[in-house]
C-alpha cells in the first residue's frame, strides 16, 4: 500500500512561517514522522513539496496509479487552486485535506475550500498530528479496519 502525503505552496517554510500559527516542526520532520509511522503499518509514505501548482499536478499524476490514498495540504492553493482540485478528483483516490491551523477561525477568505467537496474529509486546526490522524485513518480505512 502506498500513501501519496502533498504539500502546497510555502509548507517548505515550516519552522520559520509563523510558529504560533502553523507550530516548530519543519516539513522534513513532519514527513519523517509519517514515514516511520508508515513503516510501523507496512505502508509506503511518498512525500512531495512544491510551491507550484503545476508541479504539485505533475507529481499526483505520475504517481496516482501506483498509489491508494492521498493526503493533501494544498496550502493557500486550498481556496482557488481549480486545476489542483480536478488533478486529485481525476485519480478517484480517497484523499483527505489537512491543514496546520484552523482555517475557519482566521481570515474569511480561509474558510472557503476548493479541495474539501472532493475529499472524503478534511482535518483543520490539529497542528501537525492532523497529517498522522489522516494517516492513520486512510489506512485504516483502506485495511479495511472498520469504522
Ligand atoms: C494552511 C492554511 C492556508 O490558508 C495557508 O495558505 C497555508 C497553510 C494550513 O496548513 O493551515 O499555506 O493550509
Amino acid at each position: 500500500m502506498k500513501i501519496l502525503v502533498i504539500n502546497g505552496p510555502n509548507l517548505n517554510m515550516l519552522g520559520k512561517r509563523d510558529k504560533e500559527i502553523y507550530g516548530e516542526k519543519t516539513l522534513a520532520e513532519i514527513d519523517s514522522l509519517l514515514k516511520k509511522q508508515g513503516e510501523e503499518v507496512s505502508v509506503e509514505v511518498a512525500t512531495f513539496q512544491s510551491n507550484s501548482e503545476g508541479a504539485l499536478i505533475d507529481f499526483i499524476q505520475e504517481q496516482a496509479d501506483s498509489a491508494d490514498g492521498i493526503i493533501v495540504n494544498p496550502g493557500a492553493l486550498t481556496h482557488y487552486g481549480f486545476s489542483l482540485r480536478d488533478a486529485l478528483a481525476d485519480t478517484k483516490l480517497p484523499i483527505i485535506e489537512v491543514h496546520l491551523s484552523n482555517i475557519y477561525s482566521r481570515e474569511e477568505w480561509r474558510a472557503k475550500s476548493v479541495i474539501a467537496p472532493i475529499a472524503k474529509g478534511q482535518i483543520s486546526g490539529l497542528g501537525w498530528r492532523g497529517y498522522i490522524a489522516a494517516l492513520r485513518t486512510l489506512v485504516a480505512e483502506l485495511k479495511g479496519e472498520g469504522v
